[in-house]
């Protein structure tokens, strides 16, 4: 039972609809050793507990400490996810006074780790699973949710999580973690948060075969009986959870495009890897213009990899070129894409139908390195899931024809970026400005300190979420992830940039995800999408509405 549907007395008192080890056993309302002695008599919980009462300073001291301790980031990462298991409150301060320490842990590169091995390291549900089973009774598994004001919703069907693959069922770490990026990046009630994974199916051989794997040892659902699922579940959402936003997260690039194009008009509903990758990777290129001068609509963009990040950022990029003054066409024609067979170009016959109007009329070229020498980009940016592929000679290539050549290897985990931070500032000569997926360390080179970005879309998700939520939004558009992009930049101080870094510090991101949402619910208001009356002050009616990892006084 969550917080929010305990019978208030005044703002932070409440009475708890559990005692005894029940209330031990809530994490939404678990607060550890730290019950007062007064809880302890009136909530049954005398002896339940060693006797001393610990603040919630030391319990962080004492779980942080434990965690620290740990000799992988995996076990990091198991036991982060059981303090959020037995103590919410607990794990949401811990993670939000150390957002760089933890969103790394409990999201990217982590979390990948852990959905590789969720059936091996499984200690406790978290989240809904709808089977193909379920069909035809798929609001019922919904109204089985114990929380009943739902507001977001991330769901994914684990074909393509992160670069990793088919992780079928076990892809259930991505909603989780995501879900726990929207409230301690912007303060969403975590019982308004409900993370889905459907299960139908994987083709991953390994957990065909794997006796610990957690879903139905079946191939991939596909075709026809797919859409039908996913249809049932879209509109049993909008019947038990009328208010709720639905995020897609890590569909692959056949049906996530599909699905998009199918419900962005009718349904409250986005694509993180399209539009929230977008959005992030565009607030980079508007801050990299304070460095280079060079202006968005004056870029050239060669982009390794053509699937959901990719033609995502170049269908947002394109939008936001024309707001300079470029045509369709023309913006278009600033984009290049590599997919894993060659340039997209219009003599191919073999394009999918997201490329199509990126296949600009040029000769084949069939590597990338080719591809920069004939193109001579001043961006070239890695979404292909492959790693290394940003070799010495083509950032030196980059490096002879830009000033200061954009290089953003963002393939997900680590292990996949198309080059690293390091490899970056060395072969450009200090020059590359540099931005990845997933965190790099700093870099020191020559004596000087590069810290590069990390294009998050943590930075603009939960905001988005927030804004949606805050009025009420009833359609996600393009213009709000633009408008969102822009926030981010503006962002983005003189001390940063001169450091090499296209983001603001993930330490402001809470500000962020509000300065967002405010932008998004403007959007909102402006197209006729929101439903709630417009506030006077809307950046402080979503301050004030942001869950605060504190205790409640119980009596
Ligand atoms: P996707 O599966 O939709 O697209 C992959 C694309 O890469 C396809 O077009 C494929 O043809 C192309 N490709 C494969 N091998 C290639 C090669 N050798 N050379 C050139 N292209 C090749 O996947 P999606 O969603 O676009 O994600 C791709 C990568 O981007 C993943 O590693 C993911 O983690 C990362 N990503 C990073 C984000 C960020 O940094 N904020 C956000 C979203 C995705």
């Amino acid at each position: 039972m969550a917080c929010s549907k305990l019978q208030e007395i005044d703002q932070d008192v409440v009475r708890p609809d559990k005692t005894g080890v029940d209330l031990l056993h809530d994490p939404a309302l678990n607060k550890g050793t730290a019950f007062t002695m007064e809880e302890r008599r009136n909530l049954g919980l005398l002896g339940l507990l060693p006797p001393r009462i610990f603040s919630p300073e030391e319990q962080v001291l004492r779980t942080l400490t434990n965690v620290r301790k740990k000799a992988t980031d995996l076990e990091k990462y198991i036991a982060m996810i059981a303090l959020l298991d037995r103590n919410e409150t607990l794990f949401y301060r811990i993670v939000i006074d150390n957002i760089e320490e933890m969103m790394p842990i409990i999201y990217t590169p982590v979390v990948g780790q852990a959905c590789k091995q969720y059936g091996h390291i499984y200690r406790r549900s978290r989240g809904l699973y709808i089977s193909r089973s379920d069909k035809g009774r798929i609001q019922q598994v919904l109204r089985n949710w114990p929380n009943k004001d739902v507001r977001v919703i991330v769901v994914t069907d684990g074909e393509r999580i992160l670069g990793l693959g088919d992780l079928g069922v076990s892809g259930m770490g991505i909603p989780v973690g995501k879900l726990s990026l929207y409230t301690a990046c912007a303060g969403i009630d975590p019982s308004q948060t409900l993370p889905i994974t459907l299960d139908v199916g994987t083709n991953n051989e390994a957990f065909l075969k794997d006796p610990l794997y957690m879903g139905t040892q079946e191939r991939r659902l596909k075709g026809a009986e797919y859409d039908a699922l996913v249809d049932e579940f879209v509109c049993a959402v909008q019947d038990v959870f009328p208010k709720a936003l639905i995020q897609f997260e890590d569909f692959a690039n056949h049906n996530a495009f599909r699905l998009l194009e199918k419900y962005r008009n009718n349904v409250c509903t986005f694509n993180d890897d399209i539009q929230g990758t977008a959005s992030v990777v565009l607030a980079g290129l508007f801050s990299s213009t304070r460095l280079t001068k060079t202006p968005l609509r004056d870029m050239k963009i060669l982009f390794c990899g053509a699937g959901e990040a990719a033609i995502g950022i170049g269908d947002l990029t394109v939008t936001a070129m024309m707001a300079e003054g470029l045509s369709q066409a023309e913006a278009r024609k600033r984009c290049w894409f590599m997919d894993s067979k060659a340039l997209v170009e219009s003599s191919r016959q073999d394009l999918q139908e997201h490329k199509k109007p990126y296949a600009h009329q040029h000769q084949p070229i069939g590597d990338l390195l080719s591809a920069v020498k004939v193109l001579k980009p001043t961006a070239i940016i890695g979404v292909s899931g492959v790693p290394s592929q940003f070799t010495k000679e083509i950032v030196e290539e980059m490096a002879r024809n830009n000033k200061r050549p954009l290089v953003f290897a963002l393939s997900n985990p680590t292990a996949n970026a198309e080059c690293t931070a390091k490899d970056a500032y060395t072969w450009s000569g200090g020059r590359a400005i540099f931005a990845s997926g997933s965190p790099f360390d700093p870099v020191t080179l020559d004596g000087k300190r590069y810290v590069s970005g990390q294009g998050n879309n943590a930075y603009i998700f939960p905001g988005v979420g927030l804004g949606v939520v805050a009025c009420g939004a009833r359609r996600v558009t393009d213009e709000m992830f633009s408008e969102a992009a822009k926030a981010l930049a503006e962002m983005v101080t003189d001390e940063d940039l001169a450091t090499g870094c296209l983001f603001p510090p993930l330490t402001k991101i809470r500000d962020a995800s509000v300065r967002i949402a405010v932008k998004v619910a403007e959007v909102a208001y402006a197209r006729g999408f929101a439903s709630e009356p417009r506030p006077k002050d809307m950046a402080a009616h979503m301050r004030a509405a942001q869950y605060q990892p504190v205790y409640k006084k119980y009596i």
